[in-house]
């Protein structure tokens, strides 16, 4: 089918359901609550939604653990609430795309209960391997959440691989009738009208031959051996060929650890299995590779990510654009600044969203939600962070400092309900106690207020998307950073034909002054958006804390 790359003009709205909206009164969010904002998330200029999973699951990993693929977990109103939802969307222009999480199960699906008790076809649905002698794990790779990536199962009496946590056995993709079932999970979506995936950690579904011991890295080990492994690219190609080509949908592959160059041979426009990838680059400007390494934020580092990826893909390949999803903390909080909440908030919106690419916001985002940092330990749910807690350094450092770590990197900073509104539990649930804690900030930093305010990140978000849809240079244009350098400024351009489009961001408190880049006379320009009054002093002005201005010339 015609691939018409429908993408490109538009703007997604991720949706973690647990935490977006509780439509029927039990406290966890729902389908049913995703139906009745569908209006808001049109209104902020959104026309795609992705949903992370919405799929029957244990709830190990909130939903990335799943036991059935061909359905609706009824936590969010099942099968007819989503058709609901679906059509809603598409009523209104919108588009919505699936998470398709096939690098691993849950332990509670069918195929892993079949397996591990060799029930055919599904004897070799994972990876399992026998004890070595001397009771050793079948290698020393780690896996991500906790402990070892090999767990003994009692059943087969053998381990098996999970890459993530102890109960999400990895499949193996290099069982035909695995890719199969991929295959059919995808057609089942397609049919029934969604309009592509977010495909989890796909470049994962690979794992080298012998699954050889890494001695080469100190944590994650084993990554070198299954990141970019050797049948991925034949992997994602049999999966265009036989499934994706035949619809116009949209690919969105989530890859840790890829720099553009590697990329490219997922997402090129020529020949790429994928539209576009999900990089982390951009998220490990207060990091080292993974938000637990931390170190002080540097807009050097976040800026070298932006151009390295609005370079190298310009004219080859499509980027995705985020800022923060459901597997970090709040970007406020770490790239920005919590005293200047909103000042920074629009800031960071104007750092990315002009960009070249497609856009996502992640719920809350939007109205500035900031980090969630619960007084104990035990408040947090999720597995990775749990488990960081109560095992990394537990020997060494207190209780309250790894309690401070956890503030800072936890994924559950950003997973709190929704703020709707000052009303109780924030407007997002009916139910006296929501499923995970709220905000305490939710009197002051909810939706109905931002509706309200003329000048809040709502309303900054909403012009800003406006803006990108009516100019074509946003989507077309050519991007050059104009101070590379600078470690507090960042000024890029993006410019087709004779329209020209200035973006300037300050990421610090302190006045910087800044002086336009030779060619743009700022008096003759048109000040399309910012977050203060808008003197200038010369060709140039002093900027404020966390300012942004938004220039556009014809
Ligand atoms: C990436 C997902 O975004 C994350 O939330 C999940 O825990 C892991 N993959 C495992 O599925």
């Amino acid at each position: 089918m015609e691939q018409t790359h429908w993408y490109k003009d538009r703007v997604f709205y991720q949706i973690w359901p647990r935490s977006f909206c509780d439509g029927n009164g039990d406290g966890v969010g729902d389908l049913l609550g995703v139906y009745e904002k569908l209006d808001y998330i049109h209104d902020l200029g959104c026309d795609g939604i992705w949903f992370s999973p919405l799929y029957p699951s244990p709830g190990v990993d909130c939903g990335y653990d799943i036991s059935n693929y061909l359905d609706i977990d009824s936590l969010y109103g099942g099968m007819e609430a989503f058709r609901k939802v679906l059509d809603g969307a598409h009523e209104r222009g919108m588009k919505v795309i699936m998470d398709l999480v096939v690098n691993h199960t849950s332990d509670e699906h069918e195929w892993f209960q079949k397996s591990r008790r060799r029930i055919e076809p599904y004897t070799d649905y994972y990876i399992w391997r026998p004890q070595r002698l001397g009771g050793k794990l079948p290698n020393n790779w780690d896996s991500v959440f906790e402990g070892k990536a090999w767990q003994w199962d009692e059943v087969r009496k053998e381990y098996y691989l999970h890459l993530f946590a102890i109960r999400q056995p990895d499949l193996n993709m290099d069982n035909p009738l695995v890719r199969q079932e991929v295959k059919r999970i995808m057609r089942f979506w397609l049919e029934l009208g969604v309009d592509g995936f977010r495909e989890d950690v796909i470049t994962f579904i690979s794992k080298r031959d012998g699954l050889p011991n890494d001695y080469f890295m100190p944590t994650v080990r084993g990554i070198k051996h299954y990141n970019h492994g050797p049948r991925v690219h034949q992997y994602l190609e049999e999966f265009k060929r036989d499934a994706l080509s035949r619809y116009d949908c949209f690919t969105i592959g989530e890859a840790p650890l890829v720099a553009p160059a590697k990329a490219l041979d997922y997402i090129n426009e020529k020949d790429g299995q994928l539209n576009t990838m999900i990089q982390f680059q951009c998220m490990n400007a207060d990091c080292f590779l993974v938000d637990y390494a931390v170190l002080p934020f540097s807009a050097r580092r976040l800026k070298r990510a932006f151009d390295q990826w609005q370079e190298k893909l310009q004219g080859k390949a499509w980027n995705m654009l985020y800022l923060e999803n459901h597997d970090h903390p709040r970007v406020i909080s770490r790239y920005g600044s919590e005293k200047y909440r909103a000042e920074s908030g629009k800031m960071l919106a104007a750092a990315y969203l002009f960009q070249q690419g497609t856009p996502f916001i992640y719920q809350g985002q939007e109205i500035g939600m900031v980090n969630w940092r619960p007084k104990h330990a035990s408040e947090y749910e999720d597995v990775q962070t749990r488990w960081h807690y109560e095992n990394w350094f537990a020997d060494v450092l207190s209780d309250e400092t790894r309690l401070k770590w956890c503030h800072r990197a936890s994924r559950d900073s950003a997973r709190t309900p929704m703020q709707w509104s000052a009303e109780k539990n924030a407007g997002f649930t009916t139910a006296d106690k929501p499923w995970f804690s709220i905000n305490e900030n939710y009197r002051e930093v909810n939706v109905a207020a931002q509706e309200k305010g003329p000048d809040s990140v709502l309303q900054f978000y909403r012009k800003a998307i406006a803006i990108r849809k009516r100019l074509r240079v946003v989507r077309d244009g050519t991007y050059v950073d104009h101070q590379k350098l600078s470690g507090s400024l960042f000024v890029y351009s993006r410019t087709l034909g004779s329209e020209r489009l200035l973006v300037v961001c300050s990421f610090v408190e302190r006045p910087v002054r800044f002086r336009a880049p030779r060619g743009f006379d700022l008096a003759h320009g048109e000040l399309l958006l910012k977050n203060y009054g808008s003197e200038l002093s010369g060709n140039g002005f002093t900027t404020k804390p966390y300012e942004c201005r938004v220039y556009h010339f014809t």
